[in-house]
């Protein structure tokens, strides 16, 4: 179906082409009989794709990453589509336009996208009113970013803001300190900007006794150094950590856009976030979370991020390329894998290939 209505849906600019996929989704949101329809045609179940982690269920561990639903718009729509959990967001304080558009492009060539919204979103409160509008029955995450007018020294008060406000809504956060597209958002990879982040979220957690998970996002840009340098402070003050958001680095790129600035995801970002992957894995003597994202497009792919030592995986890009129906391939393949050789759970694939 999906190998129909692509070049069709590539005739489009990127960003209006997920418009309308987000309206459609919209439109199946609103009339609830569509929901089982669409459960039908994408969700797969199987026991050996269950995991509990950090207290929640993930029924597989395939997850949506952040920015396909940024001002959470679809999110019962998107609990049907086969993904184990879904992260939302990026969601600022405030409402923001984002960057000037076109921000999206295709690099059809390299199997990649290169994005600079900027954290374009309806803000917290909004997402929030969205986001009660229905129940969900997988773990439902929220990404938060931060407002480009928030003054330099105050910006890690705008991820306690909406943590503060989602609080009792969302089975996780993803604190993204990794987007290119907002002016020194990463430095607060640097050491003192992330020891000033971490003391003011552990300060809040003891505050407000917090109980719902808090994961990291870091980009794909760093340096094993500098993973090594952050992974004390991360292990003592969050959950897990997410490896990794976008590139801005464009070797061996074929596509004739592919000098465009931003974020770049896609195919070219799975061997560089493979190996942040197994180095915090082998680091943390595999007690750490780890959730694997970027260029994820085949079960093999996923296969191999978990056996680097990803207990989860999200994906985004593959479904601009490969359609919805991505989420059961992958799942139904994975249980193939499984049975095939023996294994009784995914989780026993987990850093299988970490020396
Ligand atoms: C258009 C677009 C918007 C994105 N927005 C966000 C965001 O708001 N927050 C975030 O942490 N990651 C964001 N990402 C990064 C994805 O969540 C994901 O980490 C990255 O694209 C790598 O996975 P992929 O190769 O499967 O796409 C965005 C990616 C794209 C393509």
């Amino acid at each position: 179906m999906y190998k129909l209505i692509k070049p069709l849906l590539f005739q489009f600019d990127p960003e209006k082409a997920h418009g309308m996929t987000i309206d459609a989704l919209k439109t199946i949101q609103k009339y609830p009989k569509l929901l089982p329809v669409i459960k039908q045609l994408f969700h797969y179940e199987n026991d050996l794709l269950n995991q509990d982690i950090k207290g929640i269920t993930f029924s597989n561990p395939i997850g949506l990453a952040a920015g396909f639903d940024k001002s959470c718009e679809v999110p019962k729509a998107l609990e049907k589509a086969g993904f184990g959990s879904i992260e939302l967001g990026g969601i600022t304080p405030k409402p923001q336009p984002g960057n000037p558009k076109p921000r999206v492009y295709r690099l059809v060539e390299d199997h990649a996208l290169i994005n600079r919204m900027g954290f374009n979103n309806l803000g917290m409160n909004k997402a929030l009113s969205n986001l009660r509008k229905y129940s969900y029955q997988i773990p439902v995450g929220l990404n938060i970013g931060v407002n480009k007018a928030t003054p330099y020294a105050s910006r890690y008060e705008d991820y306690i803001k909406v943590i503060d406000t989602f609080k009792n809504d969302v089975s996780f956060f993803t604190v993204n300190i990794s987007s290119p597209n907002t002016e020194n958002l990463q430095s607060f990879h640097d050491k003192d900007e992330f020891s000033q982040l971490c003391e003011a979220i552990q300060a809040y957690k003891d505050r407000a006794n917090l109980n719902v998970p808090i994961f990291i996002k870091l980009t794909s840009d760093l340096s094993l150094d500098g993973l090594q340098r952050m992974l004390s402070p991360i292990t003592q003050t969050f959950d897990g950590i997410i490896l990794a958001n976008t590139t801005q680095k464009r070797e061996g790129l074929h596509s004739y856009n592919r000098e465009e600035s931003g974020g770049l995801s896609g195919k070219p970002l799975f061997e560089r976030n493979l190996e942040l992957i197994s180095y915090a894995y082998q680091q943390t003597s595999g007690q750490f979370l780890i959730i694997g994202t970027g260029g994820i497009f085949n079960a093999e792919d996923a296969i191999k991020m978990m056996r680097h030592g990803a207990s989860l995986v999200q994906v985004y890009s593959a479904l601009v390329f490969e359609g919805p129906g991505l989420t059961q391939k992958l799942n139904k393949q994975l249980v193939r894998y499984l049975q095939s050789n023996g294994y009784n759970n995914v989780k026993d694939i987990i850093g299988l290939d970490v020396k």
